[in-house]
């Protein structure tokens, strides 16, 4: 069974998670894509979409969904996102796809955060996914070299700006023991503008897919 078929798997299982009739956050990212196929087959029931990239936004427009701000939607009672790591307290490493920033707001807007990815994503500890951050550009140089003091190889991801016009550092070689310890100091980091770190505020529900079907987590 390949990547795909299981990403498309979970994606549908995320429809029995929504709220019939309420605005949905939607993540970003390749199982993202599936999802907002699915939401494209229950149009009729969504009051409209939260996005967290342009990317996204653009998916859902051509679903016939409409693309509303925070501020228009009123209460988003469930976020859909996937993730590139996430540990069995539902912590999660995000941003593979560089939209951690809208991610992380829409999330937080959200009352509750259903995570959908293939077992491949789950680990027992972070960190062995890089971690992405969203800096301010001219911070780019000093803060790879503060992760250069802690052991950590914070690489430019190459030819690539996030949708708010900012680089991303992917900070390899952290094994990451104490995720909300971690968030927390990195948030404090001048010039940091977001960690793709979410473990203040991780997943209440994990929906998982492996070739035997898929299965839910709970915190
Ligand atoms: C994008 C993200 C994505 O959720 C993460 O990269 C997973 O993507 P995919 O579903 O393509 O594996 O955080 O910023």
């Amino acid at each position: 069974m390949n990547h795909d078929t299981l990403k498309q798997a979970v994606a549908r299982a995320a429809v029995d998670h929504l709220v019939p009739g309420a605005v949905v956050g939607v993540g970003s990212g390749s199982t993202v894509g599936f999802f907002i196929a699915e939401l494209g087959r229950i149009r009729d029931r969504v009051a409209g979409a939260v996005s967290s990239s342009e990317k996204s936004s653009e998916l859902l427009r051509a679903q016939g969904i409409r693309v509303l701000t925070i501020d228009e939607a009123g209460p988003i009672p469930v976020y859909v996102d996937g993730a590139d790591e996430i540990d069995p307290g539902l912590r999660m490493i995000k941003g593979g796809g560089g939209a951690l920033t809208r991610e992380k707001i829409v999330a937080a807007a959200a009352d509750r955060f259903v995570c959908i990815v293939d077992a491949s994503k789950q680990v027992p500890v972070l960190g062995r996914f890089p971690l992405p951050l969203e800096v301010i550009p001219m911070a780019q140089g000093l803060v790879a070299r503060w992760f250069a003091q802690m052991g950590g190889d914070a690489r430019p991801r190459a030819g690539y700006l996030t949708d708010n016009g900012n680089p991303i550092l992917d900070v390899h070689g952290l094994r990451i023991d104490d995720p909300v310890g971690l968030e927390t100091e990195l948030n404090q980091w001048p010039g940091v503008v977001t960690v793709g770190l979410f473990a203040r505020r991780g997943a209440d529900l994990v929906l998982v897919a492996d070739p035997a079907g898929v299965r839910t987590q709970t915190r």
